[in-house]
Parts: structure tokens; sequence; C-alpha cells
């Protein structure tokens, strides 16, 4: 029977605190995992966690890496320090999940992929969203052509912005392209194929902002639109924002030859489906068929991978891809002009 899979944390931030320790603890409790080293360069984190088991507390992530029972690396420190930590764990012979963007440039991120692909460890890049069901429902459907060839689409991630880390509204790092547009770019290529031009409008609304009790200089775009350019007249735009206080219907619409399909909810975290098709004439509404389904499903998903010795099913070349229409969004939105995408997405299989 296969042994419970040995997991090392690096960033003890908002995500691993809310997300990624209760799906740990959640495995760890089934038998599937132990979470054996965890890591923040901030020593005041080590005294906030309640830790399953009690792992081992480090300040230095290459503790983690020099561990030779750690089969299973978690990156999820801010984007900044992605690729090298990730470079360096897969180079170790880790498995690897990383939190997005997987890198800063297109040199880090198509060195990463390289290296994964000649490494005995795995890279899954989040966001985890075509492991989600109602992702591979919709998937399904499209491939089954229900609502005929897809011609259009609109996506939208937004709210008010991230209150508890300053680097969220930082150049390089922050703004919602990265945090929040990764998702709508990831779900979209991922039904739709790859992206071959995109354009923008970025702007920053507020230069200022208050993250806990300090006050944040913004020098990244805090609200973006893209427009994306599937070739063959498929068109799609993307709203991404920390300028958004609330919204409330389908944040995903897919309009084909034949009918419209909308995902409910977020795709991070999806309500259920709608669809009207031309043949019918009628609105149908499919319940969520997961409702337990979290984001950081990934974890889960990492975990059977190594446990089973499948492959996963999210590959760095897709978030690959997302980066280049990220970083090419932005460059967009700074000189006004399309840019053209060289890179692909891999066909996914919808089960
Ligand atoms: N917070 C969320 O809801 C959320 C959701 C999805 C994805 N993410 C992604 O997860 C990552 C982390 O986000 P967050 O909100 O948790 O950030 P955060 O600022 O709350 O936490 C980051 C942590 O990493 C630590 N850190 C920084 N550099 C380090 C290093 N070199 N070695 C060890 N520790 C280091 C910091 O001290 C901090 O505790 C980001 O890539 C973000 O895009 C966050």
């Amino acid at each position: 029977m296969a042994h419970p899979v040995r997991i090392g944390i690096i960033g003890c931030g908002s995500v691993m605190q809310d997300g990624y320790l209760p799906i740990a603890r959640d495995l760890q409790a089934r038998g599937l995992a132990v979470l054996r080293v965890v890591c923040d360069s901030d020593p005041g984190r080590a005294a906030l966690l309640q830790l399953p088991g009690q792992p081992a507390f480090t300040t230095d992530y290459r503790a983690v890496l020099a561990d030779d029972a750690v089969e299973l690396v978690l990156v999820l420190t801010p984007p900044a320090s992605h690729a090298s930590i990730a470079a360096d764990a897969l180079r170790h012979g880790k498995h690897v999940l990383l939190e997005k963007p997987m890198a800063l440039s297109l040199g880090e991120a198509a060195d990463l992929v390289t290296l994964a692909a000649r490494s005995p460890g795995f890279l899954i890049v989040a966001p985890h969203i075509v492991l989600s069901p109602t992702y591979q429902q919709i998937g399904r459907f499209l491939r089954q052509g229900m609502i005929g060839t897809v011609v259009a689409a609109r996506g939208l991630c937004g709210h008010s912005g991230p209150d508890w880390s300053g680097w969220y509204y930082q150049a390089g790092g922050g703004g919602p392209l990265f945090d929040l547009a990764v998702y709508n770019v990831t779900s979209l290529t991922g039904w739709l194929g790859p992206v071959r031009r995109v354009g923008a409008v970025t702007g920053i609304t507020a230069p200022e902002r208050r993250v806990g009790d300090r006050r944040v200089q913004v020098s990244a775009e805090d609200n973006a639109m893209l427009l994306l350019d599937f070739g063959d007249a498929t068109f799609a735009s993307v709203t991404s924002s920390f300028a958004i206080q609330q919204y409330r219907d389908a944040t995903i619409e897919l309009y084909g030859t034949h009918g419209t399909i909308r995902l409910q909810g977020d795709d991070w975290a999806p309500r259920g489906i709608d669809r009207w098709l031309t043949a019918t004439g009628t609105w149908e509404h499919l319940d969520e068929p997961a409702p337990e389904w979290s984001y950081l499903d990934g974890l889960r998903h990492a975990v059977s991978c190594i446990r089973s010795g499948s492959p996963p099913m999210n590959a760095p070349e897709h978030a690959y891809h997302v980066l280049e229409v990220l970083l090419k969004a932005r460059e967009a939105g700074r000189t006004g002009q399309m840019q053209p995408i060289e890179s692909t997405v891999p066909r996914l299989t919808f089960e």
C-alpha cells in the first residue's frame, strides 16, 4: 500500500493558513499524507501555527529541500521568489506545487518547464481550476459540441483587494492580473485553446491602499480589462480588478453557434452551470456537481498522483502560456498595442 506522502511547506501566510493547511490536516487525518516540515522566513509564523503532528519549523527554505524524506514541496511565498525556490526544489528531486504566478518573467518560466520535464519530480502550478468537476463538465459539453463552436466569451474576476500583504499592490508580482485574471485566462485557454493576441487597458484607481495598519503606495495596476483573440474570429474579454466591491452573476459566459453556457459563481468557487440551447430555446440550470470542491484541491491531486504514480492533469506548459498572456497584457496596457502570443497550451482531457 502507498505510504503517506511527506510534505514540506515553504511560505506560511494567508493561503497556507486558511487554505492549504486545512487540506493537509485532512489528508494527514486520513493517512494519505504527513506534514513533515514548514518554513517561513518570518520566525514569528512558527507561533501562529497549531500544526498537526508538530512538524519541524525552519526559517530557511533550503532546510526543507535538504530533508531527503520530503517528497512534495508547496511553494506558497510571494511571487518574487516562486521561480527560484521551485527550481531549487525540482533540482533536489522534489515534486513541487507552486502558487501562481509561476514566475515573473518568461525566461524563468521556460527554465522551470524545462527543468520539470527532466526532473524526477513533477511541477503543478496553481490555479488548479482544470481539476474542478464543474470545469470538467463544461469541458465535456464543449467537446460534445453542445453549443456548437464557441465564438465569444467573457470572464470576470474581482474584489476590493487583499488586506493582509502589501506586495499584492507592488510592481513585479502584485496586481489583479497575476492574482485574479490568472483564473479566467486559465479557464478560457483550457477550454478554447491558445490565445493568439492579447490587448488590454490597465490602470491604477487608488494610488495608495491601507493594508492592515499600514499605508502602501500602489505601483502595480489594480484595474485591468483584457481582450483575447483566439484566432478564427473567436474573442473573449476578461475583467480583473482590485477595485470591485461586489458582483452577482455568472462570471464566465461562453457563446457558441448553437447556444450559451454560463458558469455560476467564480471559476475558483463554482456554483453550477446554466445552459441555453438554440434547439430548445430555454434556459436550464444544472446544480453544482461538487459543492465541496476547493480551489486549492491541487494539493489533493498532487498527493494522489504521487501515491498512484500517475502524472498530474495540469501541465506546467499551460501555466507558461497563461503567464505569457498576462505579461503581454501588461505590455499591451502600457503601450496600447495588441501583443502577439507565441506559446500554446496542451490539449486537456475532460474525464
Ligand atoms: N491568500 C490567498 O487567498 C491566495 C489564494 C490563492 C493563491 N495565493 C497565492 O499564494 C501565494 C502566497 O500568498 P499569501 O496571500 O499567502 O501571501 P502572504 O503575504 O500572506 O504570505 C507569504 C508568506 O511567505 C513568507 N515568505 C516570503 N519569502 C519567503 C522565503 N523566501 N522563504 C520562506 N518564506 C517566505 C512570508 O513571510 C509570508 O509569511 C501567492 O503566490 C498568492 O498569489 C494566495
